[in-house]
């Protein structure tokens, strides 16, 4: 079904969710600070306003993708009252505490506000492999969960309006811990060509595999607090640390990440906990940011 739907900012990420939009055949209004960006979406179809105010006056659903939550701010701000009775659907990334201080402005100003996570760079938008994440108001997803689906699969985080953010952050976390044990297993296995990087990131993607299992078995004992060691205890990974340590040394290549991984799993070994699965350094990783 063809829903209106407006499009704030036009960057690279505003561009493909004005583009997803328009693929799904829904009426998309844009605009964008500096003009200039929008003739591609206008020749799709897009129809371009000449100001903000314009563009919010166009659609119940505004999608709001801007560098920071300050800009944000800065563009809607003085729109507030032509806001009321719509729904924003911030795009926008930031902390889980500037999402929390837009749900109340949104209250105090009576629209409704859902916030987002894009969980992809702009070629994935509109792939329903993609997720985006949502949180706050459970009416407004519910209202425009299927125009929202023209983006990628719509995750409802629940009425938290700080989940989305924080789920954002701990992922991106995630894959930045994940993308430096690729560079480092790349280093060590070789970069003098002959494709070696290609081969071991093959071997790689099946592996990742196997820690999503593992990452399932620590779960539940993460959530219960209990965690035994019955398939791999942290002294026999503390010894397997060791053994990368010694090959990147061996192989000049940069050693912070084996350290960090024998400091942290030192540490449970030291406080007892050597016969413990992986899952115990949920509680370390915890205690060093109250510390
Ligand atoms: N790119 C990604 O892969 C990706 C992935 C996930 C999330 N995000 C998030 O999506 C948001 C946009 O990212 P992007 O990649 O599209 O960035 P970008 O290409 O740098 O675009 C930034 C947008 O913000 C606008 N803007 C900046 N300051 C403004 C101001 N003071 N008033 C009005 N508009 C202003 C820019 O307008 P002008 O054209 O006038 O400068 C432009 O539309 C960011 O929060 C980013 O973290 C991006």
């Amino acid at each position: 079904m063809s829903t209106k739907v407006t499009v704030l900012g036009l960057g690279s990420m505003g561009t493909a969710l004005a583009g997803a939009f328009l693929a799904a055949g829904h009426r998309t209004t844009v605009w964008n600070r500096t003009a200039g960006k929008a003739a591609a979406l206008v020749e799709k179809g897009a129809a371009e306003a000449p100001d903000a105010a314009a563009a919010v006056a166009a659609s119940p659903l505004v999608v709001v993708c801007l560098a920071t939550y300050d800009t944000v701010h800065e563009v809607l701000d003085p729109l507030v009252g032509d806001l009321a009775g719509r729904t924003v659907v911030n795009l926008t990334s930031g902390a889980p505490e500037q999402a929390a201080e837009a749900a109340r402005w949104a209250e105090e100003h009576g629209f409704r506000y859902l916030d987002g996570a894009i969980m992809t760079t702009p070629p994935g938008v509109g792939n329903p492999d993609f997720m985006f994440l949502y949180s706050g108001s459970p009416e407004a997803l519910a209202e425009h969960r299927a125009t929202l689906a023209a983006l990628g699969d719509p995750v409802d985080l629940g009425t938290d309006v700080t989940l989305a953010s924080l789920y954002d952050t701990a992922l991106l976390g995630l894959m930045w811990s994940t993308l430096t044990g690729w560079a480092h297993g790349v280093a060590l296995v070789g970069t003098d060509g002959e494709g070696k990087a290609a081969a071991f990131t093959a071997v790689a993607g099946r592996w990742m595999r196997a820690v999503e299992f593992f990452m399932n078995t620590y779960a539940p004992q993460a959530d219960a607090r209990s965690y035994p060691g019955d398939d791999a205890t942290l002294d026999v990974h503390l010894a397997a640390i060791g053994h990368l340590a010694h090959a990147s040394e061996a192989r000049g290549v940069a050693s912070g990440l084996p350290e960090l991984f024998e400091r942290l799993v030192k540490r449970g070994v030291d406080a007892g906990h050597g016969g413990d699965s992986w899952g115990r350094l949920v509680e370390f990783v915890r205690a060093e940011g109250r510390a």
